[in-house]
């Protein structure tokens, strides 16, 4: 008996600390979340991960994510894909298709958003990442701060819908034909975050 209780005693002191330090941990990560039909999204999301250094969630699939979860974090990178050419509705194909009136009903204000995409410039290009608006909508109706607007030089497309006022909403990733910039798109895009706050 005495040795029952007396292990309950340093077990209790073990286990309490923990977990007051793993939610102080959330919430003040920024939370790193994708979706992806082919996988080139979520490479995308590792990139942002790897150039983000500490501080950032590994990459969280929208397939095992509860829209409510979103809430967890005071800045937040999303990243979807392009599928549904030409659609004014339900761009990416992927999960956060079936989350965006969800995200519109969250509150998010006085939390930073960013948004990443991936599309293909040569085969869509009238379409190029049309999804990285859709995205950028949705969270700005939930009164998110949107940062991470891109410029288009260096990009060869003919039309987008993410292009805003001469400028991307998020970072666009062509994967399909410039792979090979990607992580100097990545690492330029998350010193531009920083710089915005995100740290
Ligand atoms: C059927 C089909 C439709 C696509 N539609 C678009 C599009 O409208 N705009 C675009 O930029 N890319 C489009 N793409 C390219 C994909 O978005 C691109 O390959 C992307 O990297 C896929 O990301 P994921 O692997 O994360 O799903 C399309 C590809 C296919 C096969």
């Amino acid at each position: 008996m005495i040795f029952k209780s007396s292990l309950r005693v340093r077990l209790s002191t073990f286990v309490a600390p923990r977990r007051v330090r793993r939610g102080v941990a959330a919430r003040s990560e920024v939370g790193l979340f994708y979706s992806t039909s082919t996988g080139n999204t979520e490479c995308a999301a590792e990139w942002v991960q790897d150039k983000f250094g500490d501080g950032i969630t590994a990459p969280m699939d929208m397939c095992e994510t509860k829209v409510e979860d979103l809430k967890k974090y005071d800045a937040l990178i999303v990243g979807a894909p392009t599928w549904n050419t030409g659609s004014d509705e339900q761009r990416t194909g992927t999960a956060w298709d079936d989350t965006f009136d969800e995200v519109k009903n969250l509150d998010l204000s006085g939390k930073k958003v960013a948004v990443f995409g991936c599309g293909d410039s040569a085969a869509y290009s009238e379409y190029f990442c049309d999804g990285i608006e859709e995205l950028h909508s949705a969270f700005k109706a939930a009164g998110a701060t949107m940062v991470g607007e891109v410029s288009t030089d260096g990009y060869d497309y003919a039309e987008s819908k993410s292009v805003v006022d001469g400028k991307f909403l998020g970072l666009p990733l062509d994967e399909d034909n410039e792979g090979d910039q990607t992580e100097a798109r990545v690492e330029a895009w998350v010193e531009q975050l920083k710089a915005a706050g995100f740290a």
